[in-house]
């Protein structure tokens, strides 16, 4: 690696936290959820800190117990990034959506229409979705089985890349005088034709600023790993401790490396979430005060939720009961995480619980901002992230404590950009443009797997 390697910063917006308990807290302004100056004011901030990026993540679904408990039913994220992007000017933009209850053809087109807006900024946040409850809003019983969903995932994707390159770089003439509007010889139908999809195209967006989207992946099982080996430039991933993380770290450059890409072209993004302090013990209270709020009733659904097995009736002062790890169909990297995190540290279900409120599982770290930036300096030289994905506990000073205590640390030692030195998102991640399939001549190679 070179001198000059920097991290990659990347805002995971929960409204008001990630802390389970975030909206209840005095400083929480609990009417943000649908107030679009709220989403501005913190995506200025960000932008001002010189982040990478934005990110929204997704679920298709609530219950009743959700809305009773926890602070839901806010905006869908691509129509809020959309409205983003045109209030922003540097920053990323990175939507999640899922390609097990959506269309390429819809999906590639309004990725291209936010990335026109805004410039190049966008990104899609590549999910399968893991629950019943969201497979009961599409016409389904359950959720479809964990390899089938990443086989309809690699199809999705493929076809997706084909409607955006249908448009080749300099396809639009716009020649008044001889009535040409496009070269058509640089418009391609993709003739895309698979098991889960049929696509004649080609796009009718033409070729937006990034080509297509930064291709972002989020799933750490192995069927996910291979597909993000695949597609994904930059991977959001949960990581409790380092040897976890570094271990994570290789195996995906090398399966990145195994399918012929530089290692470097795809960014592994850990999840942080900073509890911080201008003291340790001024870290700790903020800590102990959000976890006050919590309720255990809402956290069990949540974690039942998550694993995809009924947790709600476990006594909370008695250890975590086995679960069949392998049998699990939905979140499948993440309930092997919350299972190992419970058995190695030997939590009751309580303690548990406390230790899932702030991050769901990615790692918390509590401390002063030194402490914060050599936890996050080491892990970036040695070997186990290219950056983070920031998750802040409590928005409403939380996210200012980051912003502007740990970033200038960062950026005092030399870690992070002091300005922007690109527009696009891939230039933020210093990733290079893909290269057009239909150029390329390779639009029609088809995958083992479709
Ligand atoms: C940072 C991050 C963000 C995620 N965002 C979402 C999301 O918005 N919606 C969702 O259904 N799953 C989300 N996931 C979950 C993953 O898509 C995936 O289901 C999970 O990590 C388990 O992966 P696996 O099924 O490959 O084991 C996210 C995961 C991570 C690490």
């Amino acid at each position: 690696m070179n001198a000059l390697r920097q991290m990659h910063l990347n805002l995971f917006v929960q409204p008001f936290g990630h802390h389970e308990a975030a909206w209840r807290h005095p400083d929480t302004d609990v009417n943000g959820l649908l107030d679009f100056s709220f989403f501005r004011r913190l995506a200025h901030k960000a932008e001002a800190a010189k982040l990478d990026s934005l990110f929204f993540a997704d679920r298709l679904s609530t219950s009743r117990d959700a809305v009773r408990y926890g602070a839901s039913g806010g905006y869908e994220p691509l129509t809020l990034l959309t409205a983003l992007a045109v209030v922003t000017k540097r920053i990323g933009l990175i939507g999640t959506v899922s390609t097990s209850f959506n269309e390429p053809f819809n999906l590639a087109r309004r990725f291209a229409s936010l990335d026109h807006l805004s410039g190049g900024r966008a990104g899609w946040n590549i999910i399968t979705s893991g629950t019943d409850a969201e497979a009961r809003n599409f016409n389904l019983e359950h959720i479809p089985e964990h390899a089938a969903r990443y086989e309809r995932a690699r199809e999705f994707v493929d076809a997706a890349i084909k409607l955006w390159d249908s448009w080749e770089d300099g396809a639009l003439v716009r020649d008044k005088g001889k009535g040409i509007y496009a070269d058509s010889d640089k418009v391609h139908e993709c003739n895309h034709r698979g098991p889960h999809f049929a696509i004649k195209g080609p796009l009718n967006v033409s070729r937006s600023p990034q080509g297509r989207p930064l291709l972002v992946q989020a799933g750490s099982s192995e069927n996910g790993k291979e597909f993000a080996a695949e597609f994904a430039e930059a991977i959001f991933t949960a990581q409790q401790t380092f040897e976890e993380a570094r271990s994570f770290y290789a195996d995906l450059k090398r399966r990145a490396a195994a399918r012929g890409r530089r290692p470097e072209h795809i960014l592994i993004l850990p999840g942080l979430c900073p509890i911080i302090g201008r003291t340790e013990e001024e870290a700790r209270q903020k800590e102990e005060e959000l976890a006050e709020l919590l309720n255990p009733e809402y956290s069990l659904i949540m974690l039942s939720q998550r694993v995809g097995f009924d947790l709600t009736g476990c006594k909370l002062d008695e250890p975590l009961p086995p679960l069949p790890v392998g049998e699990v169909r939905g979140h499948r990297s993440r309930t092997e995480l919350i299972v190992e995190l419970a058995r190695r540290e030997r939590l009751t279900v309580r303690q548990l619980l406390h230790r899932l409120a702030g991050g769901r599982g990615h790692r918390t770290v509590t401390g002063t901002p030194e402490h914060i930036a050599d936890m996050m300096e080491h892990w970036f030289r040695s070997g186990a992230a290219d950056g983070f994905n920031i998750m802040p506990q409590l928005t409403a000073g939380g996210l200012d404590d980051f912003l502007e205590l740990v970033v200038p640390e960062l950026k005092r030692r030399g870690l992070f950009r002091t300005e922007y030195s690109g527009t696009t998102l891939r230039e933020h991640y210093g990733l290079p443009q893909p290269e057009n399939v239909f150029a390329a001549g390779r639009a029609d190679r088809q995958r083992s797997s479709v």
